[in-house]
């Protein structure tokens, strides 16, 4: 993908990244001993948590015939599927008890396994660690573990507030994290009054570097009408004020802003439901207004309507997608979303054809927009 063209048309498609952990679920929406069905990259999960609190995901379809595991029942450390009573524990899958079989017959139903993932709590949700798809009609055997831990957000002090937002967009995964990255759109989509009007908009320059699987916008003064930036401004002198916002494969935006001993910190996912389907999920964590009483609702407040704001976007957006239009990525302020690609389209070439991930950027680079 040539970096140089002024104009490219670059149509995003629908792939999806396999081998990654994603969010499924907020932690709160299950207690012990509860069963939550979810969808994640086209994969129907069971995702629970047994009696000492663990939670697990399995393949929400048995492996006898494919009855939704989500039908059984739960006691609490086993599934029993509800059309033949197969029993499969929990955490690995594996089969545990077939009731049909006599003493004489002999199948070892120990190498009988559900597909079982890898599941994770991390900052209020549960994440589930999505493997390649293994060859086409072949079955699950012992899941293997996942070969990182989930994602979390940096955090800098012992004590902090933590807070989720969540909401379903109507598009493909590519366009909810373009939608994200893109800094063009703020003053036509996210105008009001404690923000900013069309009539504040200003040259931006802003410097990126590469970091594995991704970019970096590099270490700086926030932009001074962005509204965590006036709010930081209570408390710290505005010079000591920096922030650094990362995108990382296969769909983390974090972004830290520190101010002396005070930070904020949020790391931002965008999950693929289905191939035109997406969630967006903000966890932020932060130790400001810690004695302020209405500080985390304030702040809840602010993200609540950015995230509307940017939902209801993407929900007119999908109309004029529905007739597969031409599309178009411009310098720079596209250029991020240039950036994603060519990241993800490396990513796939590897998981291919092997050999070694090619990072779209070959060194710093500043760009230039408007907003
Ligand atoms: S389909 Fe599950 S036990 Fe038969
Ligand atoms: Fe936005």
């Amino acid at each position: 993908m040539p970096d140089d063209s002024p104009l490219q048309s670059q149509t995003p498609d629908a792939l999806m990244l396999f081998g990654f952990w994603y969010r499924a679920l907020p932690a709160n929406k299950l207690r012990r001993g509860e069963l939550a069905k979810t969808l994640l990259l086209e994969q129907p999960l069971l995702v629970g948590r047994d009696q000492p609190g663990q939670p697990f995901a399995l393949r929400d379809a048995c492996p006898h015939r494919g009855m939704p595991l989500s039908c059984g029942r739960f006691d609490g450390r086993q599934i029993e599927c509800s059309y033949h009573g197969w029993r499969f524990d929990a955490h690995t899958g594996q089969c545990q008890l077939i009731p049909s079989l006599v003493p004489e017959q002999t199948l070892k139903i120990d190498r009988i396994y559900a597909g079982s993932y890898p599941c994770e709590e991390r900052d209020d949700f549960l994440w589930v660690f999505i493997p390649d798809p293994g060859p086409a009609g072949a079955g699950f055997s012992k899941p293997a573990p996942a070969p990182t831990p989930a994602p979390e957000i940096p955090k800098f002090s012992k004590h902090y507030k933590l807070a989720y937002l969540t909401a379903d967009l109507p598009c493909s995964v590519d366009h909810g994290i373009i939608g994200l990255m893109d800094p063009a759109h703020g003053p036509f989509v996210h105008q009001a009054w404690w923000w900013r009007s069309q009539h504040s908009i200003h040259d931006k320059q802003k410097n990126f570097e590469p970091i594995p699987c991704g970019f970096r916008m590099s270490a700086h003064t926030p932009s001074s009408n962005s509204a965590p930036y006036k709010l930081l401004r209570l408390y710290a002198d505005a010079d000591s004020i920096t922030t650094t916002i990362d995108f990382v494969l296969p769909n983390l935006r974090s972004e830290i802003i520190r101010a002396g001993k005070y930070w904020f910190s949020s790391l931002t996912t965008v999950t693929p439901v289905t191939r035109n389907q997406c969630r967006i999920d903000v966890v932020a964590a932060w130790n400001l207004f810690r004695w302020i009483p209405f500080g985390p609702q304030l702040l809840k407040f602010v993200f609540a309507k950015f995230v509307e704001q940017d939902r209801r976007t993407m929900e007119l957006q999908s109309e004029g997608l529905k007739h597969n239009p031409h599309l178009m990525l411009i310098d720079d302020a596209d250029r991020p979303a240039k950036w994603y690609f060519g990241l993800k389209n490396a990513m796939l070439e590897v998981k291919k054809n092997g050999g070694e991930f090619r990072h779209p950027m070959t060194g710093p680079v500043t760009l230039r927009w408007r907003s």
